[in-house]
């Protein structure tokens, strides 16, 4: 698509339309490994200051639902020793919602060695974030970003595999709905801005 093709009446209202599904009324096929290097360039747009490119992204494959699934169990059962089997297998399940799942990863660097403040580090990473998730909409695929309990628990950062200055941040499912939610709504705009 040429830039000129987009206009900015298109282009909000593509920002307007973005709305997270509901992970349950997700199916169909996620995108195409094309397609998520496509929504990963889009995230790479993200301002970031110094170019520390302070994120990265992992693709959970079925083989890794597996693993996430043990994961998300063992996680549950240390925080709830008396965790149902029923419990423990609805944990399980969380690793198979969304037939495209992504893990948004947070690679944080000091300020001391850097000069760049970690808040503006995490600022890059939600704007990655929020690219993917916008040309994931333009691509006609419903998402929906999620945390939950215990995500930042040390197992749980162990079991992903995740370095020391690395830290979790959401899990991104893609797929499709037959019918999408209503977007909720929205802040106005006059509350959200004032004059200095
Ligand atoms: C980093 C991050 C983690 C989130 N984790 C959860 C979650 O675990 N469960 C949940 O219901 N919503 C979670 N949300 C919020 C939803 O993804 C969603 O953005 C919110 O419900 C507002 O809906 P909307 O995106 O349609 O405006 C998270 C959002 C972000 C940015």
């Amino acid at each position: 698509m040429s830039r000129t093709a987009v206009t900015p009446e298109n282009l909000i209202e593509l920002l307007e339309s973005r709305v997270s599904a509901s992970l349950k009324a997700m199916d169909g096929s996620g995108p195409s490994d094309e397609e998520v290097e496509q929504l990963i360039a889009a995230a790479a747009t993200a301002p970031d200051h110094g170019r520390l490119t302070p994120y990265r992204f992992m693709k959970v494959s079925m083989e890794g639902r597996r693993r996430l699934g043990d994961l998300f169990e063992a996680v549950e059962k240390g925080r709830n020793l008396h965790a149902s089997p029923e419990t423990l297998e609805q944990a399980r399940q969380k690793a198979y919602r969304g037939p495209c799942l992504l893990v948004l990863i947070g690679c944080f660097r000091s300020e001391l060695e850097t000069g760049i403040p970690e808040d503006e580090q995490l600022v890059t990473a939600g704007a990655a974030l929020q690219n993917l998730l916008v040309a994931a909409t333009a691509m006609g695929y419903a998402s929906r970003v999620t945390s939950g309990r215990g995500a930042r628990s040390p197992l749980f950062h162990k079991g992903l595999g995740l370095q020391e200055n690395e830290r979790f941040l959401c899990f991104v499912s893609l797929g499709h709905v037959a019918l999408p939610r209503p977007a909720k709504g929205r802040p106005e705009p006059s509350s959200l801005l004032s004059e200095f």
